[in-house]
Parts: C-alpha cells; sequence; structure tokens
C-alpha cells in the first residue's frame, strides 16, 4: 500500500518511522511519504493561508496550494494504482471506524490531507472529488489544532490490518471479534499476586471452558457500563443462553428482537 500525508508540519508525522508502522515501511509493506505542504507554495513566504470570505475568526487554508499539492502526489505513477483516495481529517467528517479501518485497509493508494487553522478551502475537496473519492473523517468529539494526530491515528489503524504487519494475525482474528460488538475484557500477566491484589483465580484453572465463559461475561459487564449503545447494537442471534442471563441481570433483554434496556428487560 502506498500512503501520503501532507502537513505544514512534517515533523509531526516523524512517530511514523517507529514501532509496526516504521517496520512496515522498512520491509516494504507500506511505501510511506510525508510531505511539506510549503513546498507547493510560491511566494517568498511560502504563505498557505489566509483570511476567511465571508468574514469570522481565524485563517482559511488556500485552495491553490492545496490544489497542486493533491494534483501532483495524487496522480498515478505509472505501474501505480489509480485508485487514490483522499482522506481529511476534520471534526467535522464522517467517525472514524474500525469498518472504515478495514475498507480503506483494502485501498491501494491513501492520501491525507492535514488542514490546520480553520479548514482548507471547501473547493480542494470538490476538485479533487471530481477524479478521486474523497472522505473527510473524524476520529472523535472533540476539537484539535489539526488533522496531523488524526492522520497517526488513521494511519495505524489501517496499516496493522495489512496483510505481514502484525506478527501475530490470531490477535487480530479475536480482536475482530471484540469489534463485532463488546469492549475486551480485562487481562492479567504474572506475578498473580501483586500489591495485596489477586488475578481472578479462574484464570489460573487452566479450564479453558470456564475461562472463556469469565472473560465474556466480563466483556459483557463493561460494555454494558460503559458503551450501553453498542450493547443495544448487538445482534440477538450471537447472544447464547449465558450471555442473555448476564445482560438480565444488568437490566437488559430482547423485545422484539433486539437488545433493550428498561422496565421490560426482565429476562
Ligand atoms: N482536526 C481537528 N480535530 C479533529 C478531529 N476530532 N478529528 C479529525 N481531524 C481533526
Amino acid at each position: 500500500m502506498r500512503i501520503d500525508v501532507v502537513s505544514i508540519f512534517p515533523a509531526y508525522l516523524q512517530a511514523l518511522d517507529l514501532s509496526l508502522v516504521g517496520k512496515a515501511r522498512r520491509t516494504g509493506l507500506l511505501d510511506l511519504r510525508v510531505h511539506d505542504l510549503r513546498d507547493w507554495t510560491d511566494d517568498r513566504h511560502r504563505t498557505v493561508d489566509d483570511t476567511p470570505f465571508g468574514g469570522g475568526a481565524g485563517m482559511v487554508m488556500r485552495p491553490d496550494v492545496w490544489g497542486a499539492a493533491l494534483d501532483e502526489v495524487m496522480r498515478p505513477a505509472p505501474g501505480e494504482p489509480v485508485d487514490a483516495h483522499l482522506l481529511v481529517p476534520t471534526p467535522s467528517g464522517r467517525t472514524f471506524t474500525q469498518r472504515m479501518a478495514e475498507e480503506l485497509a483494502g485501498d491501494g493508494h491513501l492520501v491525507l490531507a492535514c488542514g490546520r487553522y480553520e479548514g482548507i478551502d471547501a473547493r480542494v475537496a470538490e476538485h479533487v472529488g471530481a477524479r478521486h473519492r474523497v472522505s473527510e473523517v473524524s476520529i472523535g468529539d472533540y476539537v484539535l489544532n489539526g488533522g496531523e494526530a488524526a492522520a497517526l491515528v488513521v494511519v495505524e489503524a489501517v496499516v496493522r490490518l495489512l496483510p505481514g504487519v502484525v506478527g501475530n494475525p490470531a490477535s487480530l482474528v479475536e480482536e475482530s471479534h471484540g469489534a463485532a460488538g463488546l469492549l475486551e475484557y480485562p487481562v492479567y500477566t504474572k506475578p498473580p499476586t501483586w500489591e495485596g491484589l489477586e488475578v481472578p483465580e479462574v484464570l489460573l484453572s487452566g479450564h479453558h471452558g470456564r475461562v472463556e465463559r469469565w472473560r465474556r461475561d466480563r466483556a459483557l459487564e463493561r460494555t454494558a457500563e460503559r458503551r450501553p449503545d453498542l450493547v443495544a447494537a448487538l445482534d440477538p442471534a450471537t447472544l447464547d443462553r449465558a450471555d442473555l442471563a448476564v445482560l438480565a441481570r444488568l437490566g437488559w433483554s430482547v423485545v422484539d428482537g433486539r437488545v433493550s434496556r428498561g422496565p421490560d428487560a426482565v429476562a
């Protein structure tokens, strides 16, 4: 896969030299290129922004500079995939999810355009959109100073799904079950007693079936406590009797084919 990241702070993206993403680059699984947007300016001050039409606070990033950068970076090189997909991190984008990461991992060429200030002139997405897929993505309901931190998040979430990047693919399989609906259960390692705190006895029992049940129960409890929206989205067909018993204890039941909470939710 090829990924290009364009930013006025290329040094921000140095984290992509590290860990699994860095290794994927060095082994050739990933062709990741970071660019300085100012390389496409043509004035002495290397200006990338200007005041907003219509007034208001802050500055807007200029379409001519971004257009030149993206025209060049998105143009397919001979022998390279033609399906470059532009991702624009912005708090007003669609929320980035594991599902989206899985879809993006199937793309041949991603380009991330990191905006600063009040964002990028809206004509840039329109211009690029005439030839390419364009997705504006938010990594959550909070406002960052620019798209760089969000680009790091998106790149890491996508690259770890590429074949060969994560050493033990079984961990991806286990997670994808989690991603199918529940938060992960709590995990423990040695020593079995630490600061007067014990590892739950069942995990030391060697009884695979009981361990699996315990983990599933804790995942259900955690999800009900922290993310009731995920519980409400569960497919009842994926729940066994023990799951339903745990959920009933927490006030949930299946009503009209949906997992719901409330006065009717008595198993
Ligand atoms: N840029 C600023 N805030 C952002 C967010 N929450 N997600 C993606 N890009 C952003």
